[in-house]
């Protein structure tokens, strides 16, 4: 049976964590343009140094396959994972935000998407976080998103 786990990342993990995002099809989804190698590393450099942020390794069998973040702003508390392609559509995603959620206990969490992002969505609902009603959806909002909380 698969075991998922989270641990903190290492500077070990960053090449596997650079190849991930700079994958077009995960780009693609997630809505978020591929960073370079050094803006890559001085981006991990930022999140690392902010101690509002929480970052995890999710290790699956003992091998990194991707991270999940959380980070806050003025629009609250937010959360975000991303799954290496050759581990998805195995549970992964789903798993790795469950133990996370246990982490991040600060309510409430928000999550947003490209409307197209199936999978996420799903990760997200499986969850049990709630699409906001367009009242309370951000002034910002992009068209193209959703926007989810966990309650
Ligand atoms: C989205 C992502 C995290 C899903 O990871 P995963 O480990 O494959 O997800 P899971 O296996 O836990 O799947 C969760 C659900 O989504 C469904 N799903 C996953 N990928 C899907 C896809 N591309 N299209 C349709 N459904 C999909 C699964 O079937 C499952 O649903 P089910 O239990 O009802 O069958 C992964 O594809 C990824 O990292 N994508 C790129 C980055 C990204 O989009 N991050 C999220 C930004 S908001």
């Amino acid at each position: 049976m698969t075991e998922v786990t989270l641990r903190p990342i290492t500077t070990d993990d960053l090449p596997a964590l650079f190849e991930n995002q700079y994958d077009p099809a995960s780009a693609a989804m997630a809505g978020v343009p591929s960073k370079e190698e050094a803006d890559f590393y001085a981006h991990r450099e930022r999140v690392e140094a902010n101690p509002d942020n929480v970052t995890r390794a999710v290790v699956v069998d003992g091998e990194l396959a991707g991270d999940v973040v959380s980070w806050a702003d003025e629009g609250g508390r937010h959360v975000g994972y991303r799954i290496a392609q050759r581990f998805w559509g195995r549970g992964i995603a789903t798993t790795a935000l469950q133990l996370f959620l246990k982490e991040i206990t600060e309510r409430p969490l928000n999550a947003d998407l490209l409307r197209s992002n199936v999978g996420s969505r799903r990760v997200l609902e499986k969850n049990g976080f709630r699409l906001l009603a367009p009242s309370e959806e951000p002034i910002d909002r992009e068209p193209d998103s959703y926007y989810f909380c966990l309650d």
